[in-house]
C-alpha cells in the first residue's frame, strides 16, 4: 500500500499566514503541521509516500522534507496540484503513483495521537473497498458525519446543518484501485469541489465501505481554532512524533 499527503488547497481560513507560506508548514507547536501526517504513515509502516501540494510555496515541502531523511525515507514523492479543485481532485493527481496498488490517503492538516497500524492491516485483509476512520467530536456540523447502522456505514453527509450522529469522517482514507474511477465519476459540488464525501459514498452504494472509531485525539488545523487546540494538544501529548 501506498502513502498519500494532500497538502494543497489555499487554506484561506488560515489568511494572512497563508499568505506567505503554505497552510501545512505553519507550526503546530514545535514542528511544521505536515511532520505530523507524514509520521503518521511511517508510524503504520507505509513509506512510499506522496505529497501533493500547490499553491505559490509548493518549492518550500522540497526545501523542509527533501527526500525525507529526517524520516528515516530514503525517497519522497511530490505532486502539484493546480487551483483548489477539492481535495478528490487532489487525490486523482496521485493515479500515476499509485499504478495498480491501494492508497492510504491522509489529509495535510489531521493530526493524530495514536498509530492508523491496526486499521492499515485490517483494510488490507478485507479484500477491496475503502476504509475511513471515524472520531466521535462534539461539533460534527464542521465535518464530513457517517450515519451508521448495526455497525455499517448509510451514508455520510458533508457539514449538514444537523447531523444524524457524532461521528465525524476524519481525514484518514483507505482505498482500492477504484477510487480513481470514482474520481473521474463524481462532478464538483455547490462550493466548486471534487467532494471526497461523493467518492465515500459510492462506496458506501457498493456496500463496501468499512470504518473504525479512531482511538487516541484527532484534530485538523485549518482554522485558527483548531490550530491553537491543535498545538495545545500536542503540547500535551508529544502527538505522534515522540521519537523525532
Ligand atoms: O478534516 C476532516 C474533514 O476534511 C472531513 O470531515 C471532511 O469530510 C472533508 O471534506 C474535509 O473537510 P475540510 O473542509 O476541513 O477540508 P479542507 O478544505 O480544509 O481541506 C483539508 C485538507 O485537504 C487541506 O489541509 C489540504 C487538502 N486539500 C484540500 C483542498 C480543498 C487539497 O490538497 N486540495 C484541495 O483543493
Amino acid at each position: 500500500m501506498k502513502g498519500v499527503i494532500l497538502a494543497g488547497g489555499l487554506g484561506s481560513r488560515l489568511q494572512p499566514c497563508t499568505l506567505v507560506t503554505n497552510k501545512h508548514l505553519l507550526p503546530v507547536y514545535d514542528k511544521p503541521m505536515i511532520y505530523y501526517p507524514l509520521q503518521a504513515l511511517i508510524n503504520a509502516g507505509i513509506d512510499d509516500i506522496l505529497i501533493v501540494t500547490g499553491g505559490h510555496f509548493a518549492g518550500d515541502f522540497l526545501k523542509l522534507l527533501g527526500n525525507g531523511k529526517d524520516f528515516g525515507l530514503r525517497h519522497l514523492n511530490y505532486s502539484y496540484q493546480e487551483g483548489e479543485g477539492g481535495i478528490a481532485d487532489a487525490l486523482s493527481l496521485a493515479e500515476y503513483f499509485a499504478g495498480d496498488d491501494s492508497v492510504c490517503v491522509i489529509l495535510g492538516d489531521n493530526i493524530i495521537e495514536g498509530n492508523i497500524r491496526e486499521s492499515a492491516d485490517a483494510f488490507r485483509k478485507q479484500g477491496g473497498g475503502a476504509r475511513i476512520l471515524l472520531k466521535e467530536v462534539h461539533d460534527a456540523e464542521r465535518f464530513g458525519v457517517a450515519e451508521v447502522d448495526h455497525g455499517r456505514i448509510v451514508s455520510i453527509e458533508e457539514k449538514p446543518a444537523k447531523p444524524k450522529s457524532n461521528l465525524a469522517v476524519t481525514g484518514i482514507y483507505f482505498y482500492d484501485n477504484t477510487v480513481f474511477d470514482f474520481i473521474r465519476s463524481i462532478e464538483p459540488s455547490v462550493r466548486g469541489e471534487l467532494e471526497i464525501t461523493d467518492v465515500n459514498n459510492l462506496y458506501v452504494k457498493r456496500g463496501n465501505l468499512y470504518y473504525d472509531v479512531l482511538k487516541g485525539w484527532w484534530t485538523d488545523a485549518g482554522t485558527f481554532g483548531s490550530l491553537q487546540r491543535a498545538t495545545n494538544l500536542v503540547a500535551e501529548t508529544g502527538a505522534n512524533l515522540m521519537s523525532l
